[in-house]
């Protein structure tokens, strides 16, 4: 009898053999470090804070030294680098004050219709993990739709913060909501004040009515209003006090709470314990693994290991401790034998954030160099940091690249080593850098870059020749005058009184003049109304691109929506927002 051709398996074979072995790209991880500023790794020049592992990167791959982040903040920083695109077009850049998600219970965040690179990958068949911290958004409607969610992103785990690491968030590091709270509580120790006030008038004076002009309330009205505003939003007030950190510091594991709050104690282990184990289940398969650090943004923490330990205090054992997370991702790669085929990019989501003063008047903000201005502006030191590619096979160690580029580049990088389409049905802002990297060619593909201070244009880079021309529509007021940032808001701000607007612009070579110190005038640059021109018309075209989407910043979207609180105890309730067992691990209800 004839043996049935096996000929048959043959197409599903090939398949899969074709599927795995179509796209041999590398692998990926990428670092990303929260506030570190650039002058504060080993590698770009500081000799007191010990970075070695980060310093190793460098050595044994190329250094970037006009790397810049796409935004001065991390929420806009964030969504550029993931999405490849300024922020704006995301609308993931604020109009106003609220530049970043300061509550899980907000409904803005990045969009499902942006294209992720993590999403592309995974579609090639990487295995994909965030560990660490997103403050891309949560959920939309309800507080299970997840609709922001690392996981819609193309993650396929996610061991993390949804927002940030806070002041507020560990007891002991003090609080930036401070400032704003005591201002309403003025306010309502002020109404309360003027319907106690009222009050009396009525009961012991006789007064009858209160009124300006025509317009005449009864007296005792009016207080009652009073009295009751205040009453309510002072209480108010107390419970949001008193309940920010559980609702809004906590770790998630996956979809579920895993922490509430989120216990500092070894939680820089358990995130590289989290990252070390992912690369150990995926030795056979390609995969990206993405490091989102807390460190170095406050509140600083720091084990036994590592506090008290360095040169710049709390700052500097946060940036030790977090150094020795990246030892700790290395030595796994050199240990599974990965280290290879897999290319290691680290970075910080922008500039060192100077105006950071910790409670005692300590330094609690990194260093930008010589770099002017940073977290929260478009001088140098706000968007120029740290850029480190690694890949022992291809990229020659000890490279180092002074071109610009941006933190964008890392989208079209990654998607076309994995092998798959970059998005053909949007604008991507960022370049392929392998052509830099693989040393094929020493010209950035980045003539112009544009500086976003939230939604607003702030400044634009123009790359010729041998200059790199910066042009500023407006600068930061910075308070004090003659400081170098603005101590008096914490952050600089975007627009109206905040800011000095500049027609002509500001014009600086960057080439010349890094420190961005002595503006240039037509009577000492020749080509000054030339360059300015020419800077015009691109800031116009570069404009002309960006499509009018949702504004995921709003304060509709920024603001805190109790519906949308998220809580690990199965009936929810602020008080009883709080899981963690013995082994730091919550039991969520969901
Ligand atoms: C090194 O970093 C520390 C902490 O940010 C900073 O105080 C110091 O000025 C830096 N040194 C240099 C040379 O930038
Ligand atoms: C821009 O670069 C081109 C080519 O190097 C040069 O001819 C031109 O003068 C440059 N323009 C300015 C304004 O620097």
């Amino acid at each position: 009898m004839p043996r049935p051709s096996p000929a048959w398996l043959l197409p599903p074979l090939l398949a899969l053999l074709c599927t795995a072995h179509a796209h041999p790209g590398p692998n990926f991880v990428i670092i990303m470090a929260d506030d570190l500023g650039i002058g504060d790794p080993g590698c770009y020049g500081n000799q007191t804070l010990r970075t070695p592992n980060i310093d190793r990167l460098a050595r044994e791959g190329a250094k970037l030294t006009q790397h810049l982040a796409a935004a001065p903040l991390c929420t806009p920083s964030r969504a550029a680098f993931l999405t490849g695109r300024y922020a704006m077009r995301s609308g993931m850049a604020s109009r106003g004050i609220m530049g970043v998600f300061l509550f899980s219970a907000s409904s803005g965040g990045l969009p499902t219709s942006e294209v992720t690179f993590p999403r592309l990958l995974q579609e090639q068949g990487y295995a994909t993990a965030l560990v660490g911290k997103w403050h891309l958004g949560l959920s939309c409607h309800s507080p299970t739709d997840f609709c922001h969610h690392p996981l819609r992103h193309g993650f396929s785990r996610f061991l993390g913060t949804p927002t940030t690491n806070l002041r507020d968030c560990r007891p002991g590091g003090g609080t930036v909501l401070g400032p704003a709270l005591r201002l309403v509580w003025t306010l309502t120790l002020g109404t309360l004040g003027a319907g106690l006030a009222s009050l009396w008038a009525w009961r012991t004076l006789g007064a009858r009515w209160w009124g300006v002009g025509p317009v005449r309330v009864p007296l005792w009205a009016w207080s009652a209003v009073a009295v009751g505003v205040a009453g309510v939003v002072g209480v108010s007030l107390l419970a949001f006090r008193a309940h920010f950190r559980l609702a809004n510091c906590f770790l998630m594991a996956d979809l579920a709470i895993a922490q509430q709050p989120t216990n500092y104690s070894a939680l820089t282990q358990q995130l590289t314990d989290e990252g070390r184990d992912f690369l150990r289940r995926h030795v056979a398969t390609p995969f990206l693994l993405f490091m989102s650090f807390l460190h170095v943004h406050t509140a600083h923490f720091a084990g036994p290991k590592f506090a008290g330990r360095s040169q710049h205090g709390a700052y500097g054992d946060s940036v030790e401790e977090m150094d020795w997370g990246v030892g700790r991702i290395l030595d796994a790669l050199d240990e599974l034998g990965l280290a290879n085929n897999t290319l290691v990019y680290f970075t910080s989501d922008h500039g060192a954030h100077v105006e950071e003063v910790g409670e005692g008047g300590e330094r609690h903000g990194g260093s930008n160099g010589i770099y002017r201005g940073g977290k929260a502006n478009n001088w140098e030191g706000g968007v120029r940091v740290p850029g480190l590619v690694r890949w022992p096979s291809v990229i020659a160690p000890g490279l180092e690249i002074d071109e610009p580029t941006s933190n964008m580049d890392v989208f079209p990088t990654v998607v076309r080593l994995a092998g798959a389409e970059l998005p053909g049905d949007r604008v991507i802002d960022g370049r392929d850098l392998m052509p830099l990297l693989r040393g094929h060619t020493h010209r950035s593909e980045h003539e112009f870059l544009f500086h976003y201070c939230g939604a607003y244009l702030n400044a634009v880079r123009w790359h010729n020749g041998s200059s790199v021309w910066k042009a500023f529509y407006f600068t930061p007021n910075f308070d004090p005058p003659g400081s170098n940032g603005c101590f008096s808001t914490h952050v600089c701000f975007c627009f109206g009184k905040y800011i000095t607007r500049h027609d002509p612009p500001l014009l600086f070579d960057l080439a010349r003049d890094p420190g961005e110190r002595r503006p240039l005038t037509p009577e000492a640059e020749p080509r000054y109304h030339e360059v300015l021109r020419t800077m015009a018309e691109a800031a116009r075209a570069h404009t002309a691109t960006l499509d009018p989407v949702p504004d995921q910043l709003s304060l509709a979207n920024v603001a805190w929506k109790p519906w949308l609180q998220l809580c690990c105890a199965s009936r929810p309730h602020v008080f009883a927002c709080r899981c963690a067992d013995d082994d730091g691990q919550g039991r969520p209800d969901m």
